[in-house]
């Protein structure tokens, strides 16, 4: 599994954007409130691995669409994505995120929440700071998709029953979003044609699906030493993911019935059971397996790019998304 080193050496080349972003956010989270001020430091000490910007600048900079908006594009949605953790985090009544505490388990939900929608403001307004409708149009639209995503999961919540597509659906919704429009943000601010800002919303749009099924699979796989969140906390809330929905379908009958049982009973020991049933089962292979021809074909749509150091770094980039070790 590769680190967050491997993660340095493949931006190195957009590490002035980074750089840029990094200045840029401080500076909007500085001062409007003693308490604001207090989780901005909170939130600005575990900073995340910055996935988003960094599709974005990396796929700008190969198809040679980085403009005087790419930092705000990338802030733009970075802050929605940190938005959406505060308030997941307090869906998922989760006590940890980036190594640390959340925002929910060291202040409240109420001020996750608003802190949340804070974000949120900011963000949209640094958005309506550059103009363009364009941007605009494909920011909100994936902002109301990862509503969907989040909403549709609770939906599901504890439906054993769920299927691979379905499943596909609510990520490519709640994760997929954030990712397509950091990587539509290059064409469309690079004011390329229809068609080349598809090809890079269909590029995010896998690589993001691609994500949230290998962070799925770091809740059964992954050290949480090394994720900074809680491992089994997926089963042991009720969310139904690609390695069980793969396991669940091929099982069938008693067995099925047994980890069903367990599943719902939620006690003590339900995680190693579950875990070594979807291990038996071919389900952590599947997922994985599914992960990486997705990342192939997110690739397949960019194809047309000419090579250069940024798309090198850019298809390290995608092995990264599959090969994460959080
Ligand atoms: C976490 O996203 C939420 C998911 C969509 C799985 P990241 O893993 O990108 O979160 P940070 O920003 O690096 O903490
Ligand atoms: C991530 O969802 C949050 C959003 C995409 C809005 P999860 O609940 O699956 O991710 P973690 O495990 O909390 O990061
Ligand atoms: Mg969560
Ligand atoms: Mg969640």
């Amino acid at each position: 599994m590769l680190d967050q080193k491997k993660m340095l050496e493949y931006t190195a080349p957009i590490e002035a954007d980074l750089e840029q972003f990094n200045r840029k956010l401080s500076d909007h989270l500085q001062g409007d409130s003693p308490l604001i001020t207090s989780i901005a430091r909170h939130l600005l000490k575990s900073k995340g691995k910055r996935m988003r910007p960094a599709f974005l600048f990396l796929s700008s900079r190969a198809a040679d669409n980085f403009t005087e908006h790419s930092v705000d594009a990338s802030l733009a949605i970075e802050l929605i994505h940190t938005a959406t953790l505060l308030h997941d985090d307090v869906v998922d009544e989760s006590d940890m995120r980036r190594g640390q505490e959340t925002v929910n388990s060291q202040w409240t939900n109420l001020i996750s929440v608003l802190i949340g929608d804070y974000l949120f403001a900011k963000a949209f307004r640094i958005m309506v700071g550059t103009g363009l409708v364009r941007l605009m149009r494909a920011i909100s639209r994936a902002t109301e998709r990862v509503s969907v995503g989040e909403l549709r999961q609770i939906e599901e919540t504890g439906n054993y029953d769920l299927s691979e597509e379905e499943y596909t659906s609510i990520i490519a919704d709640k994760t997929a979003s954030l990712f397509s429009v950091a990587c539509e943000a290059g064409p469309i601010l690079g004011k390329r044609d229809a068609r080349e800002r598809k090809r890079f919303a269909l590029f995010g749009e896998k690589i993001g699906i691609a994500f949230q099924i290998v962070d799925d699979l770091l809740d059964y796989v992954g050290d949480a030493e090394v994720t900074g969140k809680e491992v089994g906390n997926d089963v042991l809330t009720g969310m139904v993911t690609l390695p069980l929905i793969y396991s669940l379908g091929k099982a069938g009958g008693p067995s099925r019935k047994e980890i069903v049982g367990h599943l719902s009973a939620n006690r003590a020991n339900s995680f190693e059971k579950v875990y070594e049933f979807v291990q038996d089962n071919g389900g952590i292979d599947y997922a994985y397996n599914r992960a990486n021809e997705l990342t192939e074909q997110g690739l397949d749509s960019i194809s047309n790019v000419g090579d250069s150091t940024y798309f090198q770094c850019l298809k390290n980039m995608v092995t990264f998304t599959t090969a994460r070790a959080s």
